[in-house]
């Protein structure tokens, strides 16, 4: 089954947004794009958590957010029960945070790295695959 990714941002960049939701979607995955469409001034709680919400409730199976840092948007997508979100800067990162923590989100500062190697990490992000094992005994005393 092709897997659905839903994006979302808040205005830092939602450009890259767009280029990122082209780009997975020439990947052939199903790019759930929930906006916000105009650079608006907004607030990211707003949309880390109806990105994450989308997934709680089985409309998406990853997800990428998109803020300034990263930071915010992440710590609202978290506050999700069972959503799994980190920022990364880097692809070594990105690809652990799938093979060890098995997220099911990746979040980018737009106003930390370029769209270059935004799309490298998010490469690194779709390319990794969660180890299971010990790695899923840990997951689960994030869970609770
Ligand atoms: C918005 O100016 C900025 O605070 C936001 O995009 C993000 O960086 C917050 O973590």
């Amino acid at each position: 089954m092709t897997k659905r990714i839903v994006l979302s941002s808040d205005h830092a960049d939602i450009e890259l947004r767009k280029t990122i939701a082209a780009h997975v979607a020439k990947l052939g995955y199903e790019a759930i794009d929930i906006g916000p469409m105009t650079s608006e001034s907004t607030h990211y709680p707003l949309h880390g958590q109806a990105a994450a919400q989308k997934i709680a409730d089985g409309g998406a199976d990853l997800g990428i957010l998109i803020c300034g840092t990263g930071q915010g948007i992440m710590m609202a997508a978290n506050k999700v029960p069972g959503i799994r979100c980190g920022v990364c800067s880097d692809t070594f990162s990105a690809k652990m945070i799938r093979a060890h923590n098995n997220a099911q989100m990746l979040s980018l500062g737009a106003r930390v790295i370029g769209e270059g190697l935004a799309l490298e990490i998010v490469d690194a992000f779709l390319s990794a695959e969660f180890e299971g094992g010990r790695h899923a005994t840990r997951v689960d005393m994030i869970e609770g």
